[in-house]
């Protein structure tokens, strides 16, 4: 029996495929690389020295996803493959939600007509949207989005919820993700923005290295310790071995169960840009900008539930997160086109 990791190319999907093949199961990854380079998936199988079958294939396309489902015994599917930029998704709404829900709609319809119901999805803090009580539980009701992306993840909790409720042979096990950072310890696969960086460490990395003159902090009068957002930044690591536990939970038949995959401690900007001179002795120059629309104050979960009932908890500390960022930044300046 294997398991389908959509989007296994790409930063979080990589460092689960590790996790996996390092736990004994057996890996296939798809990915269309729209976002990623398959030379992931090379350093992968250098780390663990196992192979990794590869599809270049793309989630809504029914007769290459049927083709893997014929030609493999699956048992279970953790599904990152999806668009992820804010930005970009309120500019292209038709494309997020063609990409992210159609292909996730094409993805379970196949699995079904092969009897495969077992899926792992990866969600977002952004479900909570501006959050209606810190630290965030699962309880915590959904909020509204202020951008097409975090609706698609949104919409697709409820539509994986309403297909398990539907069918009982189906499981479904909703991760909602805080901010992952950090990288392997290996150095050799990490996250690889295409241009300019959107999230806060990819961007302090590249500050660090040069190819920026400094980092914009967007916004320091939120009512915060210091003023600027504070996040629950999470190593890669510690996440990929969250979808691990998280099998284990899918095996018990637990029907349908939501998760969030979070330290539960948060750190604002400048504690990041702190952190990470302590950790690497890189200093970062840093101007204070405008706030950025949609950006909210304070955003950190309760990571009891994924304790209790997963086993899980995340194991490395801030200053480990930023050394990790650093070293694969360092030994890959230009990400995996070095
Ligand atoms: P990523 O872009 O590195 O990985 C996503 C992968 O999916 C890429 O390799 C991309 O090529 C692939 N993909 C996209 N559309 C596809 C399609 N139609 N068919 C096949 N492959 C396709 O992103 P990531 O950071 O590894 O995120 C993985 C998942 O976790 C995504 O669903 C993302 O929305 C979610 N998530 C990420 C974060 C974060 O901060 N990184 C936070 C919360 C949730
Ligand atoms: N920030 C800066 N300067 C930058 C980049 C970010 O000051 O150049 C600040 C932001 O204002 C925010 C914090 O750093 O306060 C973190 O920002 P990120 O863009 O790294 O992360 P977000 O919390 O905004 O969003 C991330 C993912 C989303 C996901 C969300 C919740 O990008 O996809 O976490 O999981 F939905």
């Amino acid at each position: 029996m294997a398991i389908l990791v959509t989007g296994g190319a790409g930063y979080i999907g990589s460092h689960t495929v590790v996790e996996l093949q390092e736990a004994g199961y057996d890996v296939i990854v798809c990915d269309n690389l729209s976002n990623s380079s398959q030379k992931s998936l090379d350093r992968v199988e250098q780390i663990t020295g196992k192979k990794v079958k590869f599809y270049l294939a793309d989630i809504l396309d029914r007769a290459a996803m049927e083709d893997i489902f014929k030609s493999n015994n699956i048992e279970l599917v953790i599904h990152f493959a999806g668009l992820k930029a804010v930005g970009e998704s309120v500019a292209k709404p038709w494309e997020y939600y063609n990409n992210n829900i159609s292909g996730t709609l094409v993805l379970v319809d196949v699995m079904r007509q092969y009897g495969c119901k077992n899926i792992i999805f990866s969600s977002s803090a952004t479900v909570y949207g501006n959050p209606a009580f810190i630290p965030i539980t699962e309880e915590c009701p959904k909020g509204t989005c202020t951008n097409p992306y975090g609706w698609t993840k949104s919409m697709l909790e409820q539509i994986l919820t309403d297909i398990q409720k539907a069918d009982n042979e189906w499981n479904v096990v909703l991760l909602r993700y805080f901010n992952p950072i950090g990288a392997h310890k290996s150095g050799m696969i990490g996250e690889n923005p295409n241009g300019i960086p959107n999230n806060l460490m990819p961007y302090i990395t590249q500050v660090a290295i040069g190819k920026r003159p400094e980092l914009g902090v967007f916004g320091n009068d939120y009512d915060t310790h210091d003023g600027t957002g504070v996040r629950d930044y999470i190593h890669v690591v510690d996440l990929a071995k969250g979808h691990v536990c998280a099998i284990n939970k899918i095996r018990e038949n637990c029907g349908c169960k939501v998760y969030n995959l979070g330290t539960g401690n948060g750190y604002s900007v400048l504690d990041i840009v702190k952190n990470f001179e302590e950790a690497t002795g890189v200093k970062i120059p840093y101007v204070i900008k405008d706030r950025r629309p949609g950006d909210i104050a304070t955003c950190y979960s309760s990571a009891d539930l994924a304790c209790e009932e997963l086993g899980w908890k995340a194991e490395n500390g801030i200053l480990e997160m930023c050394a990790d960022s650093w070293r694969w930044q360092k030994n890959n300046p230009n990400g995996y086109d070095d």
